[in-house]
């Protein structure tokens, strides 16, 4: 039964601390809170100051002594291999327990930093889960990006050590993740003491006197138990795209990230214990964090962990496989996943060969969900599919279409309403708030809620210029939109230089900054450009030093490659234009909303597209008149 969305929100809003105080009664802490929202430094705020609490204990070990010990906690499957593995909670507890012994024995203790760069195995949250076990903090690393990437993360967090696999694994090519390490250290100026390195039979990775094999560290370990850290010690730092080459790291904490995350399952996802959950993304991205690891395993439900494609391993039908096998209950993916499955099988004739009677409702989010592929999918599983607007800075929804609170019917386009303790508003430039169905930037009135970031790593400074300056009192979420009469958000586009490429956010600055050491490149600029697939795909455009010759063709290739070796394949950069100049303003800035709008769909009678030579023309030669 569904709880009632609009007294909860007003309560939230009106009496914040009463209402967070609540939804703390399911977390069990070590020593209560001083005072639930500390306001004496603003706009640094922070909740439950004072408590004390362990993450780990509560995703894992009291279930356990709830006598759920025998449930299962984590199903792995991985479509590349065709490994499964179940683990009980108490499993799950003795390895993490482990794992947490063998870095505590490399010096690791509670405010460390660990660098975790790891595919899609059980031992990436063995490892996350670890960390947070001895209070030190883990900041994850997706395998997509490449050495510099790393190095970049490596030097900004001064990790104790390095958890990483040997590879990782890609339709049709193995991901060697070692020599990425070895070149990431050796571009660091901050060398991690050691690595601990996951040997895995597809690719065993070559060792240097820095490495430690996992199995043999597991060999003389001896369990660790719960550290108590403070409720706002961080739990851990995700580093994001913002709009220079140097990523933010989004730094989340203890207290308020797991009562806040606990609280979801129930209101947000209608999931309570022993529930099956699954949320098909990477540990590298913050869904994962929130939803394959802390969410599902702090309110006892069983998560799945899959490593694979949702088309090409073996076929379109794979998602449906893990939920009829898994008896998934909830998923939760992007849309870009949903139309590649619709893209290789438009009729949905592969869900036919599967029973998904257990499965009760599919969320989306990551991307703005696009009306034609809400309705498809509604269509064609019978159960509702709920879009929902987050951000690597919040941990979880800011405004949602909730399975667990009566936010109404869903209209197809919008991401829901805001979620409780999110005061979201609709500002125009000057900051004046804008009537329902005015479109202007999207904020949230400070306080943010529990288990939204309360700073930026070592970046205090950052944290206010680039999320509260430009409007007081408010967390700027760099994202458009507009709210309705009824409440529905309706997010539309990023104020900033901020792509969403297949449901991964990329910064355009970032590579800018790489396109621009091309030794032919005089200046460059990139923005997104609609692709069918991915919603979006970087496009650059080029221009060459004075008496450069090159084919296009040629140079394109080259900056592909460049982008590719240092960013990593994750850009999915496949596209330049080589122009003759850039729309700039009299004082020389590039008119990048020009740039924006030269390739944003409204513009033309169909949206243009990277792969269609028409379109491109016709963009070079709006350029040209530009
Ligand atoms: N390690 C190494 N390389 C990786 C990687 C990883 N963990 N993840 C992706 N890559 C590589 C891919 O192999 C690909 O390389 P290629 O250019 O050599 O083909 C490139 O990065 C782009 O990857 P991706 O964007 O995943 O494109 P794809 O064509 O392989 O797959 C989709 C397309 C739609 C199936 C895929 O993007 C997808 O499942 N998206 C869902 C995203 C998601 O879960 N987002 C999280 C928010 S919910
Ligand atoms: P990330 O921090 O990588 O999770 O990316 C967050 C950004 O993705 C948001 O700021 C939005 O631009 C976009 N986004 C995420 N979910 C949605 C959604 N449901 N609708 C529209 N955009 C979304």
């Amino acid at each position: 039964m569904a709880k009632d969305y609009e007294s909860a929100f007003r309560r939230s809003i009106e009496s914040p601390e009463e209402f967070w105080a609540e939804q703390a009664e399911g977390i069990s802490w070590d020593k209560p809170w001083d005072t639930v929202l500390d306001e004496s430094n603003p706009p640094f705020y922070r909740w439950f100051a004072g408590a004390r609490l362990n993450t780990c204990y509560n995703a894992l070990d009291r279930h356990i002594e709830a006598g759920r010990g025998d449930q299962p906690a984590l199903y792995f499957d991985s479509a590349m291999t065709g490994a499964k593995r179940k683990y009980t909670f108490s499993e799950l507890r003795d390895e993490v327990a482990l794992f947490a012994g063998v870095l505590s024995r490399q010096g690791v203790a509670r405010g460390d930093r660990v660098i975790i760069y790891m595919p899609m195995v059980p031992e990436a949250l063995i490892a996350m889960l670890a960390c947070a076990r001895l209070g030190a903090v883990h900041s994850v690393v997706f395998g997509g990006f490449a050495a510099r990437e790393l190095a970049t993360r490596i030097d900004d967090a001064a990790p104790r050590l390095v958890v990483a696999g040997s590879c990782g694994l890609e339709p049709g090519r193995i991901v060697e993740y070692k020599p990425l390490l070895d070149e990431a250290i050796e571009i660091a100026a901050n060398k991690p003491g050691c690595c601990i390195i996951l040997q895995r039979d597809e690719c065993r990775a070559e060792m240097n006197e820095r490495d430690i094999d996992w199995q043999e560290a597991l060999q003389d370990a001896t369990p660790h138990d719960c550290v108590s850290v403070e409720a706002t010690d961080p739990l851990y730092i995700l580093y994001t795209s913002g709009t220079t080459g140097q990523p933010k790291g989004v730094v989340h904490d203890n207290g308020g990230h797991a009562v806040a995350l606990n609280w979801t399952m129930e209101n947000v996802y209608g999931v309570g214990t022993g529930d099956v959950f699954w949320a098909a993304s990477d540990v590298g991205w913050v869904v994962g964090h929130s939803y394959i690891v802390y969410g599902p395993l702090l309110r006892g439900c069983t998560t799945v962990m899959f490593e694979g494609k949702p088309v090409g391993t073996p076929d379109a039908g794979e998602f449906w496989r893990v939920i009829a096998d898994y008896g998934v209950n909830v998923m939760f993916t992007a849309p870009t996943a949903i139309r590649a499955i619709r893209r290789e099988d438009p009729s949905g004739e592969l869900l036919r060969h599967h029973d998904l009677s257990q499965y009760r409702t599919q969320f989306v989010a990551g991307e703005r969900c696009d009306p034609e592929t809400l309705l498809w999918t509604r269509e064609l599983l019978g159960v509702p599919v709920l879009d929902h607007w987050w951000q690597t800075e919040t941990a979880w929804a800011i405004a949602a279409n909730a399975a667990g609170l009566t936010t109404g019917e869903v209209k197809a386009g919008s991401a829901g309403k805001a979620m409780p303790g999110w005061d979201v508003c609709i500002l125009d430039d000057e900051g004046s708030e804008l009537p329902p169905g005015g479109q202007g930037a999207v904020v949230c009135r400070l306080p943010m809620a529990p288990g939204a970031f309360p700073t930026l790593w070592n970046a205090d400074d950052r944290f206010i210029d680039s999320y509260l300056n430009e409007f007081p009192g408010y967390y700027q979420t760099g994202d458009a939109g507009l709210m309705d009469e009824d409440g529905y958000l309706y997010i539309m586009s990023r104020t900033d230089d901020v792509i969403n490429v297949a449901g991964h956010r990329l910064s355009t600055g970032a590579i800018e900054e790489v396109l621009a050491t091309h030794t032919d490149v005089a200046e460059c600029a990139v923005t997104g450009i609609h692709d069918e697939l991915k919603g979006q795909v970087p496009m650059a455009f080029l221009v060459l030093k004075a008496g450069v010759e090159r084919t296009e063709a040629d140079l394109v290739g080259e900056t592909v490659q460049l982008v590719r070796d240092k960013i990593g394949p994750v850009a999915a950069f496949r596209k330049a234009l080589v122009v003759k100049r850039l729309p700039k303003t009299r004082s020389g800035k590039i008119l990048r909303r020009t740039l924006r709008n030269l390739v944003d769909g409204d513009n033309y009678s169909v949206p243009p597209t990277i792969d269609d030579p028409a379109i491109l023309q016709e963009i070079e030669d709006r350029l040209g008149a530009a």
